[in-house]
């Protein structure tokens, strides 16, 4: 039942627009960083991080890890130009075929319940991921016109983190390192694989703090749980 998780941090937080690595912004006075990895530091089921870090970030973060006690950072690896580069350099360190998690540093309020309700779909198929079914209406545009109304009960918006068969997830990054084809999460280098992947429901609170509006969103997060940090 135990699985290793991987976590980008390598990234420059450009969009967020804070001068740094905006997972060194905080949220109840403590680094966005620290929060996404104290969640899998004391899951019981969780038995190492990888954690991928920007070079130039690497003093800082050790310095934090060190701060806030967290335990099961197996290897900081350096991050690589594109997210996908970074966990490749991560994936490269892992020995074993277990299950292995891929996990945004920029996510911080991933649940524990849903973690494992992705592990044990995981083990069953070889990949799932976690998500939430769209709530807008969806429409195709090009040129500023409306090209289609998408059905909505087929789209979901996809999250992290994403589960996989460590041999599948492996196989998935050299077919698309040998293809050079870049995509914008793990799912879709294991679909062109042809591997099913199982969508498992999450929920609307695992957001990706990406701009600066994100920051009021996770504040309200946080008021809500308080009590649970
Ligand atoms: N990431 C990474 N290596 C990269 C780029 C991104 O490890 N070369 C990580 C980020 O640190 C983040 C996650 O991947 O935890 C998701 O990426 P994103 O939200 O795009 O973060 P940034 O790339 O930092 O932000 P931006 O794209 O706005 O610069
Ligand atoms: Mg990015």
């Amino acid at each position: 039942m135990a699985y290793q998780v991987i976590i980008p941090a390598a990234g420059q937080g450009k969009r967020m627009g804070a001068g740094k690595n905006k997972l060194l912004l905080e949220l109840n006075n403590i680094p966005v960083l620290i929060h996404t990895l104290k969640v899998f530091d004391e899951d019981e089921l969780c038995n190492g991080i990888i954690l991928a870090v920007n070079p130039l970030d690497t003093a800082e973060f050790k310095s934090l890890l060190n701060k806030y006690k967290v335990k099961k950072v197996l290897d900081l690896v350096p991050g690589g130009k594109e997210r996908q580069d970074s966990i490749y350099n991560a994936l490269k360190t892992v020995k074993n075929d277990g299950i292995i998690l891929v996990h945004d540093a920029a996510r911080p309020f991933i649940l524990k319940e849903h973690i494992h309700r992705l592990l044990v779909t995981a083990q069953e198929t070889g990949a799932a991921i976690i998500g939430v079914p769209a709530k807008d209406t969806m429409k195709t545009v090009r040129d500023d016109m409306v090209m289609a109304t998408v059905e909505r009960s087929s789209l979901w918006a996809v999250q992290t983190p994403q589960a996989f068969r460590f041999s599948v997830l492996f196989k998935a990054y050299e077919q698309a390192e040998k293809e050079n084809f870049i995509g914008t999460d793990d799912s879709s280098l294991v679909e062109r694989i042809s591997h099913p992947v199982t969508m498992v429901e999450g929920d609307y609170d695992n957001i990706k703090l990406t701009t600066k509006e994100d920051l009021f969103f996770a504040e309200a997060i946080v008021t809500k749980r308080q009590g649970s940090f």
